[in-house]
């Protein structure tokens, strides 16, 4: 495996791939490896000749008042993990190197990039668009992989690689969850043991909003949030940021379940903000 910290080198080895004949397969990554990262490997691994893992916590997806600067940085430990799982290119560039002096241009996906998360971290979505979509233009991927965990992230990149034409497969993977039902997620570090404790509650919440609407019939979608509100709301130190039921696609707010939808919730507990989801009403 082959670490790679300029974007020169990196687009240079994927042209030369490309004409080669050489399929492509992206994971980008903000690093912190754990489960969850490399199931998207594992995949990628699969299907394509080449796996480009990028690697790069990138400052303009998070706010001013974010953990940009203690987001975990274990550089030695994901690089072994990278290899070990088979990557071919660990594309990890600095700041400078991906936003060098004068640069001015954005991407912005609309609307969709303002419901959910997007609502209480303005700016994040815009940040999220354009890191992807220079990581598209540098590695040049015929798939790219993308967790469900965030899956707002996933739908609104699928909405910019359809919109823009990008010449490359979404891909977007199950999520990976810890034996107590919480979502792998690098933030879970911050967590104490009682928090974590806590943050393994979302998911069975999540659990029964679905089984509401699966198994009993329950298609109003006031009554599953009513549900999964009430149950987080029982978790010591949980805040609700917000409990949806939302369209599987356009991730618009829906008063009933009557096509897929999903239920997506962000809660903080104590200073850490996690999010999950799950789908429901799928036949
Ligand atoms: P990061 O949080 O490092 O996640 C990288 C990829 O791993 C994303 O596609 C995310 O959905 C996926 N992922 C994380 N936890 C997962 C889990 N438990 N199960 C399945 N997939 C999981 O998301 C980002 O980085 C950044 O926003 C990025 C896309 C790299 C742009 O900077």
């Amino acid at each position: 495996m082959k670490v790679i910290r300029t974007v020169k080198e990196m687009q240079g080895v994927c042209l030369k791939l490309k004409a080669r004949g050489k399929s492509i397969g992206l994971v980008p990554t903000m690093g912190a490896l754990h489960e969850g990262h490399l199931s998207l490997v594992a995949r990628a691994r699969k299907a394509n000749d080449i796996v480009v893992v990028s690697l790069f916590v990138n400052p303009t997806q998070f706010g001013p008042n974010e953990d940009y600067l203690r987001y975990p940085r274990p550089f030695n430990k994901d690089k072994e993990l990278c290899k070990k799982a088979g990557v071919n290119y660990l594309f990890a560039p600095s700041v400078n190197e991906m936003y060098p002096e004068g640069y001015l241009t954005y991407v912005q996906v609309e609307k969709m990039s303002a419901l959910l998360c997007g609502a209480f971290r303005p700016g994040h979505f815009r940040g999220v668009t354009t890191v992807v979509a220079k990581l598209f233009n540098i590695v040049q991927p015929d798939n790219a992989y993308f967790g469900r965990k965030d899956y707002q992230q996933l739908k609104i990149i699928e909405r910019m690689a359809s919109d823009l034409n990008l010449p490359v497969t979404i891909v977007g993977c199950p999520i990976v969850r810890e034996e107590s039902g919480l979502a792998r997620s690098s933030r879970n570090q911050y967590l104490s043991e009682q928090e974590r404790e806590s943050a393994s509650r979302i998911y069975r919440s999540l659990q029964a909003g679905k089984e509401l609407t699966e198994k009993k019939n329950i298609h109003s979608s006031r009554r599953i949030l009513q549900k999964v509100t009430s149950m987080i709301n029982e978790i010591p130190g949980a805040k609700i940021d917000y409990v949806c039921v939302c369209d599987a696609d356009t991730l618009e707010p829906v008063p009933a379940v009557k096509h897929p939808v999903v239920i997506a919730v962000a809660v903080w507990v104590g200073k850490t903000r996690l999010i999950d989801n799950m789908l429901a009403g799928v036949k």
